[in-house]
């Protein structure tokens, strides 16, 4: 679907390169004032810039305000499981490993000691969320399970020689 509207709207720009192209060289044998057009497309450059920066602008606060974009609203009643999730070399620490299927989790990211990348992945090892691990700040990821199963949790950055041991799993029920 994505792909499909990408692919009609990259054919749309590119029909109106050619358009613009084949305007230009179809009015290049005419002879005209220089100075008069100068004038004009200058006055059309200025309120073309204007108009874009106000409208980049706009748009950025208004996109700026949705952050984080991901974060889910709970109903009355239906409160997350907060899950606090400690990375170190080489291993993580968290809170609770058994979850059901259709409960909201919030997995409160931090690390002990350098960067690391917390992933999650489903039994076919398809990642389906993932954050950093960072010292001193905890990122958040949002998750509702909707199969059940045993999910891996593999850390996605470089951090020592042992980085390829760093995993371990979750039950979902
Ligand atoms: Cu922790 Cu790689």
């Amino acid at each position: 679907m994505v792909q499909t509207v990408a692919w009609i709207v990259s054919l749309f720009f590119m029909l109106m390169v050619v358009a613009v192209f084949s305007f230009v060289a179809w009015k290049s044998k005419e002879k005209r004032e220089y100075e008069p057009i100068k004038k004009k497309w200058y006055k059309a450059r200025t309120f073309y810039g204007i108009t874009l920066v106000s409208l980049m602008l706009i748009i950025t606060i208004y996109t700026l305000r949705e952050l984080p974009y991901n974060q889910p609203v709970y109903g009355a009643g239906n409160d997350p499981t907060i899950v606090d999730v400690e990375a170190l070399q080489f291993g993580w620490n968290m809170s609770q490993t058994e979850f059901s299927v259709g409960e909201p989790v919030e997995f409160h990211v931090t690390s002990k000691d350098v960067n690391h990348g917390f992933g999650i992945y489903d039994e076919e090892m398809n990642m389906i969320a993932q954050t950093q691990a960072m010292p001193d700040y905890t990122n958040k990821v949002y998750i509702t399970f909707d199969e059940p199963g045993t999910y891996e949790i593999l850390c996605l950055e470089y951090c020592g020689t042992a980085h390829h041991l760093m995993k371990t799993k979750i039950e979902v029920k």
